[in-house]
């Protein structure tokens, strides 16, 4: 029965849901539901000011409110003066009939040209309903060009009750700007240089400087070191209301590190979704996340009485980086709106000793503990048609230093060709894949018996995987034994197109055999971006760099969105450094759905006709009637 149920929604979602395409002049007549302009500019944040790449003004950038089965337009402006580093991409959410909204330069589509606009079409489906975020896909950018989504029940009515939400969106600063950290990853062997990990964890976009090394006695004061500069400083102040129910929807919009936090005297936070996908309930004192993630969680607050009775009404939420170098604090406050008289006033510092001692090794929280709400279509194994391993492994070559996977490099700008021996005779060089496709149709489309039977997988003439839809494969993400210049890391990896069947991680070698084991009863969550971790064992416990050990986590993917959609590590770093892969799904009339050439001739060459400037209405495809 469970079989059948899950074949039926995949012969329902192979069919696009479009009404049937149209082409419309985006004139004066057309209003977009929302705006977001990019920017670059000197931003104030966390006592200092930093130049950055930022939405509408701000980092993060305003919320967006999306409903399932509506659609909204979103109109991108790069405001650049010359860069076209601005495509955003909607994380989490599969754009496989309106394929010209995923956002990701040289895979699916051409950048926005500076001075350009661009319109995206999202019609989240029924069950997309979560936190998610937007983000731009180039380069150090969404370090601080990114922002909050979130979507909306179709009839507006939620799994579980609550009385309000707030959303909690972790974002990173650092000192160096973005065009430093691209210099210095990209540069060649002997002048790459890492940046380092972050200065501080910001809460909303809210932060102040922590601890410097040298400073280890009296942490820093959050009131301006130079009052007569704007620069705000201080933590971001969570306001609650006391006896109250609230979803936390927490986002991991980090650049770097995963991330672990608690809130003091708050140890009953109940997990209710995981990426976007709802779970059964699941009580947890401690919350990790890495970059791309998300979690919404359930808190009853504290009545008055409790208060009184612990004799404050603020509280602190202390975060922590994990599996780092460095192990910096940050800060913000949850504070209750009472007439109490505790706590009047905010800190003005941090508190001279963490309020709270969080565990340090975290890699087995919540494995094979989620479960969906509803029955998800776990596939099982008996319908997995192939398995593809894909090493997260560094390489140094004269180029420079590279992340890969499997030993390859992609980037949207080739920085690491030199350690992707591909042969690029089959692909037009510097062509987003999509595109190449619409124009070339079958020619453009990877060779899927030469990949699976001579490379584990991967297409040498296109430097692409290729999948074909209607398999189910496990995809076994390892921690490389070999071949390491420094030490092995902790990634958080993240698919767009669909969510994966999350198999759960482990140290050591994979043995499908044995986690098959684990699984009989427990029902795999579906998500978008998962750790693989690093792990200390034995004697090494403790000790903080000596991650000696190879890790895997695996993932069971359903092929049935057709599309060009990425697999990459989601720290920014990484992706600078060339750890990205992209999936070619399905043979070329699927993935255009039959539309010809003709229908998309706008999008199909950079700065063409689908693009809007000051002076061009852009002539838009639209995919769906509403
Ligand atoms: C972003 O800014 C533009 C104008 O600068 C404004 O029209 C738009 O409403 C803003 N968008 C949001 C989501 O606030
Ligand atoms: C979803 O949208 C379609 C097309 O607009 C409509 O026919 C259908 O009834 C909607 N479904 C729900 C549950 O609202
Ligand atoms: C912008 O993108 C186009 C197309 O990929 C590329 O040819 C051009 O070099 C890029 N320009 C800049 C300034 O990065
Ligand atoms: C940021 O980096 C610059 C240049 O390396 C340095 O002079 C400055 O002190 C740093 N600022 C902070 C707040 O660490
Ligand atoms: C934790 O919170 C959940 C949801 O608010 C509640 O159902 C559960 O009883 C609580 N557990 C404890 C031990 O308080
Ligand atoms: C709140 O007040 C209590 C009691 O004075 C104090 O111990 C605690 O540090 C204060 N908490 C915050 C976040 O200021
Ligand atoms: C990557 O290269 C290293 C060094 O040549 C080698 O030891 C390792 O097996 C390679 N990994 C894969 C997955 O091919
Ligand atoms: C690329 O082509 C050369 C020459 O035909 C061949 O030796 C090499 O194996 C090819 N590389 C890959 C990755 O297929
Ligand atoms: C995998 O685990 C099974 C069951 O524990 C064991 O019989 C088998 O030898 C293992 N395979 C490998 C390659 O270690
Ligand atoms: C970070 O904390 C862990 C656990 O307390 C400790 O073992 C490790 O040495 C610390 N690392 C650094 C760089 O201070
Ligand atoms: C593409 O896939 C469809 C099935 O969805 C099939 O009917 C068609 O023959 C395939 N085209 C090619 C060229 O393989
Ligand atoms: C605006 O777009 C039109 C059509 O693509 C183009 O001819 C024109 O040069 C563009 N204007 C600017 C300022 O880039």
């Amino acid at each position: 029965m469970f079989f059948s149920f899950s074949a039926l929604c995949y012969i329902l979602s192979v069919l696009p849901s479009a009404t049937g395409l149209r082409q419309v002049r985006h004139d004066a007549n057309f209003q977009p539901d929302y705006v977001l302009r990019v920017t670059e500019q000197t931003i104030a944040v966390a006592c200092r000011t930093r130049l950055s790449a930022v939405v509408n003004g701000t980092s993060p950038g305003p919320p967006i409110y999306l409903k399932e089965n509506q659609t909204t337009w979103i109109r991108v402006y790069n405001d650049f003066a010359s860069e076209n580093l601005t495509m955003k991409h909607w994380h989490g959410l599969s754009q496989s009939v309106a394929p010209w909204s995923d956002g990701t330069p040289q895979a699916s589509q051409w950048p926005i040209k500076a001075q350009h606009f661009f319109d995206y079409e999202i019609r989240p489906q029924i069950g997309e309903a979560g936190s998610y975020l937007y983000h731009s896909h180039v380069a150090f950018q969404a370090v601080s060009a990114a922002g909050p989504i979130i979507i909306e029940e179709v009839d507006g009515q939620h799994p579980y009750d609550y009385d309000d939400e707030k959303i909690i969106f972790l974002s990173e600063l650092f000192n160096l700007t973005d065009a430093s950290v691209n210099k210095m990853l990209t540069a060649p062997y002997e002048d790459f240089g890492w940046p380092g990990d972050a200065e501080s964890i910001l809460v909303n976009g809210k932060g102040y400087a922590s601890l410097l090394p040298d400073e280890t006695l009296t942490p820093r004061p959050w009131s301006s070191p130079d009052p007569s500069a704007e620069k705000p400083c201080g933590p971001e102040i969570i306001e609650v209301e006391p006896d109250t129910i609230y979803r936390f929807r927490t986002i991991g919009g980090v650049a770097l590190s995963p991330l672990v936090f608690q809130l003091q005297d708050h140890d009953n936070l109940t997990i209710i979704s995981a990426d976007a996908r709802y779970t059964q309930p699941a009580s947890t004192d401690l919350i990790q996340m890495g970059a791309g993630q998300r979690y919404d969680f359930i808190i009853h607050t504290k009545t008055e009485e409790e208060l009184r009775s612990l004799g404050r009404s603020m509280f602190w939420m202390q975060i922590e980086p994990r599996y780092r170098d460095i192990n910096s604090t940050s800060y913000a406050i949850l504070s209750y709106k009472t007439d109490l008289g505790f706590n009047s006033t905010v800190p003005s510092s941090a508190p001279p000793e963490t309020p709270i001692d969080i565990p340090f090794n975290n890699q087995y929280w919540m494995e094979y503990t989620l479960q969906p709400l509803q029955p998800n279509g776990f596939p099982s194994a008996k319908q997995v048609t192939r398995q593809v391993f894909l090493a997260s492994s560094q390489l140094i070559s004269k180029s420079g230093f590279s992340w890969t996977v499997s030993n390859r490099t992609w980037t949207e700008n080739n920085e690491h060709e030199d350690d992707t021996p591909y042969n690029n005779t089959n692909s037009t060089p510097n062509t987003p894949y999509l595109v190449d496709i619409y124009r070339r149709g079958e020619a453009a489309i990877p060779d899927y018996n030469k990949a699976v039977q001579e490379y584990g997988g991967w297409d040498p003439d296109f430097n692409v995987y290729p999948a074909k839809v209607g398999e189910v494969v496990d995809i076994i993400l390892i921690n490389e034994p070999n071949g390491i210049a420094g030490g092995f890391d902790a990634h958080p990896w993240h698919i767009h197109g669909d969510h994966v069947y999350d198999l759960g991680s482990g140290p050591g070698t994979y043995n499908a055999t044995e986690n098959e084991e684990k699984l009989t009863g427990y029902n795999p969550i579906q998500r978008d971006t998962s750790l693989l971790f690093k792990y200390v064992l034995g004697n090494d416990i403790g000790t903080g760099h000596d991650y000696t050990s190879q890790g895997w986590r695996a993932w069971r993917v359903k092929i049935q969105n057709p599309g060009v959609w990425m697999v990459h590590c989601h720290i920014l770093q990484h992706m600078i450094m060339g750890m990205q892969s992209v999936w070619v799904m399905g043979n070329a009339s699927e993935i255009t759905h039959g539309t010809t050439p003709d229908l998309v001739q706008g999008y199909l060459t950079y700065g063409g006709d689908a693009y809007g400037n000051s002076t061009h209405n852009p002539l838009v495809n639209h995919y769906y009637e509403d």
